[in-house]
């Protein structure tokens, strides 16, 4: 057995099934995916089930097959929520047009839409239809967004069609399904045995008890760290500041919304942890002394102090070499790009680098999407275009783990696996 192929051991896969007449295959999808050692449930949408019936898969995987999202079955309304929970990855196939629209577009009117919103595991959709639906500039749209929120979307294949013509939207061959949800796991646990903490969002450093002066930092690239290093088998600290961004499962969440706090938190954290990835907006100043009571009205204003904050990864910069994790720095540069990150990565004692420019007529700040440059000691490392955060996220940790893993001796765990104390 192939490496890839020990990656569906014990994986809870959930298949959906939309109504096409390649619906058959999935029969033959699942059965692979069940002697592969996954735990395979389906689900179908009403339309699937004149192709198929959900007996044929109750069969094959020994286990109910969800149909009904509506509320005719109250099994089945519990039952679409506990499987997207439980999913490790979704594998929708066939996905006909119809169905790509309603997850693009986040309806959900029926089971396979239900789990797919619901969940937060990884999806890979196998479209199959005619070939001009196939082309159609809707159907390209939907899957340029379904793509963006981090599907995988494998491409049809070029053959005979039911209509009776020849053209592309054939589903791809189980085989090629499998491989591609194996290569997901595969990839998905180059991550297991390290420990990383992730900073998020911004600081509020308070002037009264009601006031504060804030950033607008989303905590959305953080997020997107701590995503793809969960999924990718990492044990994830998440320090969250303020974020307009609901904080992920299954990681260790700790809340520090101010500088000071997040610093003791970073400074706690570290010497337990492999790798820390600072991406928070750690305010650089608060004010000198904060009322404790509610400062009020004055018609002649008033004067603020600002005092510098510590500079926390700095700090953790200076720790000595055996405590101190991999260090990964953020910089959102309005000038200067290259010579003020690198001369931050310098000073700071980083690793690593990442480096947006912000002020410009693209704003990284609480968008979707960025375009970043990552510097090491020798100068820039990526020259990538702008991409969803979340691939952006998956591409960093591709660098991370390489230039983590190059001078460590035991290359598939983490430094600190073994000597530290177990995930709290
Ligand atoms: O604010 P600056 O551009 O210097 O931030 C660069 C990096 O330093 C970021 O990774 C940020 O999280 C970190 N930082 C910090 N403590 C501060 C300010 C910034 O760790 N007080």
């Amino acid at each position: 057995m192939t490496e890839d192929a020990r990656a569906l051991t014990g994986r809870r896969i959930v298949v959906g099934v939309s109504g096409s007449i390649a619906a058959y295959k999935a029969l033959i999808l699942v059965r692979e995916l069940t002697s592969a050692g996954a735990v395979v449930d389906v689900a179908m949408t009403p339309a699937a089930t004149a192709f198929v019936t959900p007996l044929s898969f109750a069969a094959l995987t020994h286990r109910p097959v969800v149909t009904d999202v509506l509320g005719l079955d109250p099994d089945s309304q519990i039952a679409h929520v506990e499987l997207a929970e439980a999913a490790d990855a979704i594998v929708v196939a066939p996905a006909t047009a119809n169905l790509l629209a309603e997850l693009a577009a986040g309806l959900v009117d029926d089971a396979v839409s239900a789990i797919v919103c619901a969940s937060r595991a990884r999806v890979v959709i196998a479209p199959a239809m005619d070939a001009g639906m196939w082309t159609h500039p809707a159907t390209q749209r939907n899957v340029e967004t379904l793509r963006g929120f981090g599907y995988l979307v494998l491409e049809p294949e070029v053959g005979s069609l039911a209509s009776g013509l020849t053209g592309i939207g054939r589903l791809a061959e189980p085989a090629t399904i499998v491989a591609a949800v194996e290569r997901l796991f595969a990839r998905s646990g180059d991550l297991e045995g390290l420990r990383v903490v992730i900073t998020a969002g911004g600081t509020r450093e308070p002037i009264d008890p009601v006031r504060f002066i804030g950033n607008r930092s989303s905590g959305k690239m953080g997020v997107a760290m701590a995503e793809a290093a969960r999924d990718r088998g990492a044990a994830v600290t998440l320090i969250g500041g303020t974020m307009s961004v609901t904080p992920p499962r299954g990681v260790t969440l700790t809340e520090a919304t101010t500088a000071a706090a997040m610093r003791e938190s970073v400074i706690r954290a570290a010497p337990a942890h492999d790798i820390l990835i600072m991406a928070a907006a750690v305010a650089d100043f608060a004010p000198a002394r904060p009322s404790g009571r509610k400062i009020k009205r004055d018609a002649s204003g008033l004067d603020l102090r600002l005092v510098p904050n510590p500079d926390i990864i700095a700090e953790v910069g200076e720790m000595p070499a055996d405590i101190r994790p991999f260090l990964v720095g953020f910089a959102a540069e309005s000038d200067d790009l290259e010579a003020n990150a690198t001369g931050k990565l310098r000073d700071k004692g980083l690793d690593l680098i990442v480096a947006n420019q912000v002020g410009g007529p693209f704003d990284a700040i609480g968008s979707d999407d960025n375009t970043v440059t990552v510097f090491g000691v020798e100068g820039a490392l990526t020259d990538w275009p702008m991409l969803p955060k979340r691939q952006i996220a998956e591409r960093l940790w591709d660098l991370i783990a390489d230039r983590y893993r190059r001078d460590d001796p035991a290359p598939t765990r983490g430094r600190k696996a073994a000597t530290r104390a177990p995930r709290r």
